[in-house]
């Protein structure tokens, strides 16, 4: 279980009827850091809130999170989640998209008593990330500017989310939900890129799931732009990408990127990212919490420094 304040509503909520149900959701919900019900705990600590209330909307926000996962993992094709197999690779797509669904209505479940700020404000981030997928399969126009469109959408719009919901539970007045919003928009900026950066420059040994994916699968994240920006072989790169490359190829383009610097530069703009989400925190009346938010935000660029 991810976090421990809301491990009991989530046992809960997924407690099955049926044993081989209960495998999947099992699976479902091992490992996992728990950052998005974390942002709704701390974001509701900036007043006064309804402990149980605050808790049922965190446990929602993860469940939507692990059904979008185990529905991501299909969509591309990948065979491992948290150093695990991915629920589609033991059980069957049929099963995965099924578990992914009944997550999904769990999530709702938990939301039935909650105001309707709450609701409109998850579903909006939902009706994002599916958006967001399809944008990511069709981007077309400036590469860069799409990049950053359909990652805010499938990525920082539920980061977003958990943190206004924070701020509504709390009963924080609009500007101030604005400024927490705006604070977990740039922290799943930021996150997103390093997944990206990660995918690209790390090992698969430190991030529990086969890396190089988004290059073999064709998907043009920023460090690759980047080097597409910058490399004087950049056309004929781009035709070998559309035609698929080769584990050698992908071997010289991560060598070529490094050498135009692409590593650093999508470190910096990650960086970038985390300078605006504290931005957005300062904004606010000071309160303890915003120093265990910026932590937060600040630990969240560690991973780039574990991969040197
Ligand atoms: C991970 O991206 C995936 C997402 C951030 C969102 C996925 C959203 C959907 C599948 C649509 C919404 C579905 C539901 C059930 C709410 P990634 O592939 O870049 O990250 P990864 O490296 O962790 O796979
Ligand atoms: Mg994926």
């Amino acid at each position: 279980m991810p976090v421990a304040e809301i491990s009991a509503v989530l046992k809960e909520a997924v407690a099955a009827p049926d044993p081989r149900l209960q495998h999947l959701l099992d699976h479902s919900l091992t490992g996992g850091k728990g950052l998005r019900p974390t942002l709704v705990l701390l974001c509701a600590r900036f007043g006064i809130h309804d402990t149980l209330e605050v808790r049922r909307v965190a446990a929602a926000i993860e469940l939507i999170h692990l059904a979008s996962l185990i529905h991501d993992d299909i969509l591309d094709g990948a065979a491992v989640r948290r150093g695990l197999p991915a629920l589609h690779c033991l059980y069957g797509p049929v099963p995965a998209v099924l578990t992914g669904d009944y997550l999904f209505a769990t999530a709702f479940g938990l939301l039935a008593g909650s105001k309707k700020a709450i609701l409109t404000t998850i579903t909006e981030a939902i009706r994002s990330m599916c958006s967001g997928e399809i944008l990511q399969l069709t981007a077309t126009g400036p590469e860069k500017k799409s990049y950053f469109t359909y990652i805010g959408q499938k990525t920082a719009a539920l980061f977003s989310a958990a943190c206004r919901c924070g701020a509504i539970l709390c009963r924080l007045k609009r500007p101030q939900q604005n400024y927490l919003a705006r604070f977990g928009w740039h922290l799943g900026l930021a996150y997103q890129i390093i997944d990206d950066y990660l995918d690209l420059f790390g090992s698969m040994a430190r991030m529990g799931k086969p890396n190089r994916q988004d290059l073999a699968r064709g998907l043009l994240t920023l460090p690759v732009l980047r080097f597409l920006e910058l490399s004087p072989e950049a056309a004929p790169w781009r035709e070998k990408i559309n035609r698929g490359l080769k584990a050698a190829e992908i071997d010289e383009l991560i060598a070529a990127a490094r050498q135009l610097k692409c590593d650093e530069y999508t470190a910096a703009a990650a960086g970038e990212q985390i300078s605006l989400a504290i931005e957005a925190l300062e904004m606010l009346p000071p309160n303890p919490v915003q120093e265990e938010l910026a932590l937060l935000a600040a630990r969240t660029l560690n991973p780039l420094y574990e991969y040197e």
